[in-house]
């Protein structure tokens, strides 16, 4: 059975944004996300509160959350890494946060100076201090599927890392295919383990990137499963700065046609939406790499 309504949760302002080389200046950021809005999503991730050496591309994290203040029903999150990171987006008024960890060593590593384990005792007091001001908390596992540097990932180490964010108090859980090499039956194969041990479904979400196509037939294979919840970057943009190999996430349009052909309801206006991501190619001159977008601007 499929879902009747899949909630999209929009991340080409920060996933997809995060690795252009070339600075997006914050107005135009801000009018990215004021359109995303009013093509009718209504959770659009807006920055990242990390060191500004890390991420050079969102060190205007300050400048930028301020202009989405009209954004009104539209849920705003924002990834923190640690206390300094969410220091700063509560002085702001966020009100969800996302932190980030790994399945692997080598990308805990790199992403975040820390090993898997240190990484988790780095959220602890980011996650508890959040619930206490009932601040919503995403948890964003990595590398669930693969891993550049390690390979395939085995499911019992993902599980094992999955648990134990939702252990530290984390609303929902994104599976991150940072690199985009799952297939459908391992999509199911992990989330039927996760249910296993305890991770039920409607608290899990599913991240996918499509540098080998796969991501619309994962999604599908997550929505068989009954997930409900699915990340996606508007015109297929982005990749990860830390993550070699890793390139776009599955394209909201390309996602959009699916579940509409499907009579799922997203509450997205797909014209609205392309003609974002037309803009948004524009801007960083170069064509959005999403079929969808491709073929709808092209009638
Ligand atoms: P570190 O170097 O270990 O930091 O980096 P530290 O804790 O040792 O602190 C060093 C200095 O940085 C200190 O300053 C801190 O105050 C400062 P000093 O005292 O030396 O003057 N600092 C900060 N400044 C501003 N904001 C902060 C902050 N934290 C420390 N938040 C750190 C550790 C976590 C900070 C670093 O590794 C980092 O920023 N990493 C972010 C990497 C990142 O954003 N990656 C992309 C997102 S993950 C992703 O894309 C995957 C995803 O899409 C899912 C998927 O596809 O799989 C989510
Ligand atoms: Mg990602």
């Amino acid at each position: 059975d499929l879902p009747a309504r899949v909630r999209i949760h929009e991340v080409g302002a920060r996933d997809g944004l995060q690795n252009e080389k070339t600075v997006v200046p914050t107005e135009v950021k801000a009018e990215f996300i004021h359109r995303l809005a009013a093509a009718g999503l209504t959770t659009i991730e807006a920055t990242s509160f990390v060191h500004p050496k890390w991420v050079p591309q969102l060190a205007d994290a300050e400048d930028l959350f301020p202009r989405l203040g009209d954004l009104e029903g539209v849920a705003l999150p924002v990834l923190v890494p640690n206390e300094r990171g969410l220091d700063r987006a509560i002085a702001l008024g966020a009100r969800r946060i996302a932190v980030f960890g790994s399945a692997t060593e080598a990308f805990a590593a790199r992403n975040l100076n820390r090993s898997v384990d240190e990484s988790l005792a780095m959220f602890e007091p980011v996650v508890a201090r959040a619930k206490a001001d009932k601040v919503h908390v995403r948890g964003y596992l990595s590398m669930c599927f693969g891993d550049p540097w390690e390979g395939p990932v085995p499911v019992h180490q993902v599980v094992r890392v999955a648990k134990a964010l939702m252990d530290l108090g984390c609303d929902e859980l994104s599976l991150g295919d940072t690199i985009g090499v799952a297939t459908p039956g391992h999509v199911q194969d992990l989330l039927s383990e996760l249910n296993e041990e305890g991770v039920h479904t409607n608290t899990i979400g599913v991240h996918f990137h499509d540098t080998y196509g796969q991501a619309l037939a994962n999604t599908l294979a997550a929505l068989q499963h009954g997930v409900t919840t699915v990340d996606a970057s508007a015109g297929g943009l982005g990749g990860c700065p830390y993550a070699k190999s890793a390139t776009g996430n599955l394209a909201t349009e390309d996602l959009v046609w699916m579940l509409h052909g499907l009579g799922i309801e997203t509450g997205v206006d797909l014209d609205a939406l392309t003609a974002t991501s037309v803009w948004l190619a524009e801007q960083l001159g170069r064509p959005s790499p999403s079929r969808t977008v491709r073929a709808l601007s092209h009638k």
